[in-house]
């Protein structure tokens, strides 16, 4: 075994993460180098954020251009790349308005307050309650955590933001809890990633959308891991053949540059006035000129076949591999966002294959997530399907 690189990380930092030991200290391709120069097969992509890879031309272009010009002057004053941007969301989109901010949970959190003032409007203070459902993850601040299924992530803060409730993945319960008189809005992710990589049934979002276009709820789709071409569509909602009135954008919108987008219709969109909602950073020229580029890249058509191409080489070489090993459960995605279901604690298997050169996240304690860089060939995810299958075997 070779010798950890690095383990000593300092006592300055808030121990909220158990990091790997290795320091990492380069990338190429879809590669990322540590500090004692070993490279490692990148499937988590900064958590599903670094969709074009390490060391991309055209994304180091448009971060060198963005430079030459404006890094930050507030929402105060207009300036070209945040209102491109939005156009562009706009265009790609059910959406007539956008709201850029700087995280993921950051969108939502914004999400619940259009959701809540545009209720407000039409039912009074009454019709305020958000509900989320079972294996959902929206965010760590307080409103998102409230929507979040995480117990361990949640008890140590109780109490969280209320009026927000969780409830099964069930048509009949959600049928009871929609209270036209109470409930604001429903929000859920087309695709749970942090919940395990499970794609919501089609029958189950298309009836959620009727149940809350009925009652004037509104759906807010969470698209910050599953949108932006992960699944081979620029969003994920567009498989299921409905619309939300909110989505929320994060991840890889900007490149790694951090970033959030709300996106709502302008039923919803229309109820917020200036003042009611902001954030200094948000949508600054900088990170908007660079997220005009990757949204442009992401949203290729080349792009999406790409993805749904090398997805689903990847799928087959899982489903191969469940039939060849009893410690695959299941495998479940679409696109560049796959999980495996497998028999022993997935952090063992996850720190075999990082000595092995393969770097894989978990999705709970026996899930691990496969979100390589969306530009990754089909002989790389090939090499990373290898390396850990000899991971699985121990
Ligand atoms: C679906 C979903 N929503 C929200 C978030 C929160 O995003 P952030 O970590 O940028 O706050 C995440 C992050 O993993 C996510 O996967």
């Amino acid at each position: 075994m070779t010798p950890p690189v690095n383990t000593a990380i300092t006592p300055s930092l808030l121990p909220t993460y158990k990091r790997a030991p290795m320091e990492l200290v380069g990338g190429e391709g879809v590669e990322l180098i540590d500090s004692e120069g070993k490279r490692y097969l990148d499937f988590t992509s900064g958590i599903a954020v670094n969709a074009l890879g390490y060391g991309d031309a055209g994304l180091q272009q448009a971060m060198k251009a963005a430079a030459e010009g404006l890094i930050h002057v507030s929402n105060l004053f207009r300036t070209a790349p945040g209102e491109q941007l939005a156009d562009k969301l706009v265009q790609l989109s059910f959406a007539d308005r956008v709201f850029f901010c700087n995280s993921g949970a950051e969108a939502n959190e914004g999400a619940f307050k259009i959701a809540r003032r545009w209720a407000r409007g039409i039912g009074g203070p009454a019709k305020h309650e958000i509900i989320a459902f079972r294996g959902s993850f929206h965010g760590r601040l307080f409103g998102t955590l409230a929507a979040t299924d995480r117990p361990n992530y949640r008890m140590p803060f109780r109490p969280l933001a209320g009026g927000i409730s969780i409830i099964e993945r069930d048509i009949e319960d959600l049928d009871l809890a929609l209270n036209a008189e109470t409930v604001a809005a429903v929000i859920l992710e087309p695709i749970q990633g942090e919940g395990g990589m499970r794609v919501l049934d089609t029958e189950f979002v298309r009836r959620v959308r009727e149940l809350t276009k009925a009652r004037q709820i509104a759906l807010i789709f969470d698209e910050i891991q599953c949108g932006l071409g992960r699944t081979g569509r620029v969003f994920a909602y567009e498989e299921i053949g409905v619309t939300p009135d909110i989505m929320t954008l994060a991840k890889p919108i900007a490149g790694g540059l951090p970033m959030g987008a709300i996106l709502a219709s302008e039923v919803v969109a229309s109820a917020m006035q200036p003042g009611d909602h902001g954030t200094t950073f948000g949508g600054g020229p900088f990170v908007a000129s660079v997220a005009l580029h990757v949204v442009d890249r992401l949203s290729d058509p080349r792009m999406l076949a790409h993805v749904r191409e090398v997805g689903a080489h990847a799928r087959a070489g899982l489903e191969a591999m469940m039939e060849r090993s009893d410690r695959i459960r299941a495998v479940r995605g679409r696109g560049l966002m796959l999980g495996i279901d497998v028999t022993e604690p997935a952090a063992e298997v996850i720190a075999r294959a990082r000595e092995a050169g393969l770097l894989l996240v978990s999705a709970g304690d026996h899930t691990i997530r496969l979100l390589p860089p969306l530009v990754i060939t089909a002989a790389d995810v090939t090499r990373g399907l290898k390396i850990l299958e000899a991971a699985l075997a121990g």
